[in-house]
């Protein structure tokens, strides 16, 4: 027989930031490390009380602290510290991460149809992905918790942030990533940041599940996007975009879905910044899937009445999950932004990833599916094409070379956009030949 279950301690009569569990509504203090829900194992998330000052007050606050060069309102993350964690104080570990660009392409736009696309670079990151926006939050909570080893799942980029944070901070790092199914330079950046790296005979819902029940044996604190921590650090891709236009929120945004964490995150930080007055109103999300990876694509098509699971196939190894950890909280992030869920093929992303490359932007394969996602959208007449649009590119076209190779030599079709390289002789001759001379 079992013992049941501690009870939570409860926060602070008047705390500035406390955990809510998603499910039952316990009320948990902020710095109790236990993960999921101690009482009924559902999904925890963070409340924060509202700024003193919000509207034009909080714009304000941030705006002045735009360009700040040194310490941690330098970080594109910290700078919106009210709104992630305010009472993280001296524990902050920063690299800095965020300000990333937002970047208007013509070529990108007409492709996707909406001349006016501006893309949200979180390839920029100092990792190369948005994951360093909730790995700095994640990593100053294990801190604060006084945390002896970090540990994540991951498909590649978040083992590839844990890995280097971890290592910034200097606690050691377990990740645990699906064996033959991760991009080259996810897998090399694990592995030069020290992290103990583990090669699991699996797909990333395995390595997830086992990754709970070992930390949870082992004592280590887990940051999968399950810890709400992280996604209050990638609520600022959203703070910072909106930012970056002005406060005048966008008619959409749209995101690669995979885990469901950014989904999530992305839903949250709108109906605070809705909430506290940063906007007025609510811009439309939509999130992304391959078409063979798509179980909340699925829930979506029924309404949401029921939860999906599949066995997910795609070339985009950053969102070829299964069963989404965040399901619940992103259905709520669709409902409250009035958003949609769509699917593209990995034709699809493979030419949308071309695009964005041969534009000299360049983003990995998963990231590609938010430009042809939002072209579906708007061949389907969901997205108008007067409408403002974002889409946010997650990843850096560095982090898997092997697609890029590949896609490039490819014979048999040859893709429409490939740029096979030519092997010659060491010849002048040679070079004037290719070119045509
Ligand atoms: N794009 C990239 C480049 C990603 O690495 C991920 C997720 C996503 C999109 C999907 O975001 O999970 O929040 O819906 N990568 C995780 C990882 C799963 O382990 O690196 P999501």
């Amino acid at each position: 027989m079992s013992a049941a279950p501690p009870p939570p301690p409860a926060p602070p009569a008047s705390p500035v930031t406390w955990q809510v569990c998603a499910s039952c509504g316990s009320e948990i203090s902020e710095t109790d490390p236990r993960l999921p829900c101690p009482r009924c194992r559902g999904l925890l998330e963070l409340r924060h009380r509202p700024p003193a000052q919000g509207g034009n007050a909080l714009r304000a606050t941030f705006d002045a602290r735009w360009g700040v060069r040194r310490g941690v309102l330098a970080s594109g993350v910290w700078r919106y510290g009210e709104a992630v964690l305010p009472t993280a104080g001296e524990h902050i570990l920063s690299y800095p991460e965020g300000n990333t660009p937002l970047l208007a392409s013509g070529a990108v736009g007409r492709w996707v149809g909406a001349p006016e696309l501006l893309l949200k670079h979180e390839g920029q990151n100092p990792t190369g992905s948005f994951k360093d926006r909730g790995m700095t939050v994640g990593v100053t909570q294990a801190r604060r918790v006084g945390a002896r080893a970090v540990a994540c799942a991951s498909t590649g980029n978040t083992a590839a942030a844990l890995a280097a944070y971890a290592a910034l901070a200097g606690l050691p790092a377990l990740v645990l990533v699906p064996k033959g199914q991760v991009a080259l330079g996810k897998l090399a950046q694990a592995l030069a940041f020290g992290a103990r790296t583990l090669l699991v005979r699996g797909n990333f819902d395995d390595c997830l599940e086992l990754a709970d029940q070992a930390s949870e044996r082992l004592g280590v604190y887990l940051l999968n996007s399950v810890n709400p921590f992280r996604l209050e650090g990638q609520k600022t891709i959203v703070l910072e975009l909106l930012q970056q236009l002005g406060w005048e929120p966008p008619d959409w945004i749209v995101v690669p879905a995979g885990n469901l964490g950014n989904t999530a995150a992305f839903g949250k930080a709108l109906v605070e910044a809705r909430a506290w007055g940063l906007i007025d109103r609510v811009p439309r999300l939509a999130a992304v899937q391959a078409e063979g990876a798509a179980p909340f694509a699925q829930s979506f098509r029924g309404g949401f009445a029921q939860r999906c699971r599949v066995e997910p196939h795609t070339v985009a190894t950053a969102i070829k999950i299964g069963n989404p950890a965040s399901y619940e909280r992103a259905v709520r992030a669709i409902r409250d932004s009035k958003g949609v869920v769509t699917t593209v093929s990995d034709d699809e992303i493979l030419e949308a990833k071309a695009v964005v490359d041969g534009a000299g932007i360049g983003c990995e394969p998963a990231s590609a599916a938010a430009p042809a996602g939002a072209r579906r959208l708007i061949q389907e007449g969901v997205i108008r094409l007067r409408d403002r649009v974002v889409a946010v590119l997650t990843g850096h076209v560095l982090k898997d070379p092997e697609t890029v190779t590949r896609y490039h030599q490819e014979l048999e079709p040859r893709p429409a956009r490939a740029n096979r390289p030519i092997e010659i002789e060491a010849r002048l001759a040679e070079v004037e030949r290719v070119m045509g001379g």
